[in-house]
């Protein structure tokens, strides 16, 4: 039974990818800080594992490691993501104009987005090495895009996206040795939390797409930045 780790799992994509991997007969083990009653009632519906810990923890995140063991992780999938304090969807570009940059805001944002997906990935490398799967994603955006930054704003998040794919383009090489596939991935602009109600795409599609490009990664598109639709991405 392949196992999956994924971050974030309470609600969103993170939610809806746990619903997936359970229904495909995975192992799949579900990282929040606060389980929702939704994923709650998912235990029973197969393997899960809910692991309860803040990400931002450093201590708690060697803890989650240490439990793990040797135990194989065949996709190690870094879901957990934050914009900022404002909320996109209730507010739009607002909270995230120029002329607002807060320090604090901004290491939070770099902290969740960026070095937690790395941090984790360093942790759970051996994990990773002695599966069948061998594959770390971390979720991206095209708000990382530079080519596709036409509107600006949103910088804070932006800014960490970008600093997501650079991070994931040096994992895919250094990693490749060990025939491990490092890749960012867009799930496209999806109905979430974060992405609020104008989003065009369900979780359900836009995970299942996610789900796919994920098996269907060979090592030519190790480090590429591809879409849920499959289709790589400009930088
Ligand atoms: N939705 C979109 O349109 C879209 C587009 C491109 C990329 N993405 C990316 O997809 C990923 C999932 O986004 P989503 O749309 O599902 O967002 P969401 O509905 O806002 O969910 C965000 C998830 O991250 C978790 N999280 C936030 N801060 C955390 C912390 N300090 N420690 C642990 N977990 C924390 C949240 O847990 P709590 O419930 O505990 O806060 C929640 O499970 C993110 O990386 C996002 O950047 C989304």
């Amino acid at each position: 039974m392949p196992t999956v780790v994924i971050t974030g799992a309470n609600r969103g994509l993170g939610l809806e990818f746990v619903r997936q991997y359970l229904a495909d007969g995975w192992h799949t083990i579900a990282c929040v800080r606060r389980p929702s009653e939704a994923l709650s009632a998912l235990e029973g519906a197969g393997h899960l594992t809910i692991s309860t810990f803040d990400l931002v923890d450093p201590a708690a995140m060697a803890a989650f490691a240490a439990r793990l063991g040797d135990a194989p992780v065949d996709v190690l999938l870094n879901n957990a993501g934050t914009m900022g304090r404002g909320s996109f969807a209730e507010q739009g570009l607002e909270p995230f104009r120029f002329g607002v940059a807060n320090a604090e805001e901004w290491a939070e944002v770099f902290h969740l987005n960026v070095f937690v997906p790395m941090k984790l990935a360093e942790l759970l490398v051996d994990n990773v090495a002695a599966s069948e799967g061998r594959r770390i994603i971390t979720l991206t955006s095209m708000l990382g895009s530079m080519a596709l930054n036409t509107l600006g704003g949103l910088y804070a998040y932006r800014a960490s996206k970008a600093a997501v794919n650079a991070m994931m383009r040096s994992m895919a090489i250094d990693l490749a040795p060990r025939g491990i596939i490092a890749a960012p991935i867009h799930p496209g602009w999806v109905k979430t939390g974060l992405g609020g109600d104008r989003a065009p795409l369900e979780a359900p599609e836009a995970v299942a797409g996610v789900r796919r490009v994920i098996a269907s990664l060979t090592p030519e598109n190790n480090g590429q930045v591809v879409s849920y639709a499959g289709e790589a991405m400009p930088w």
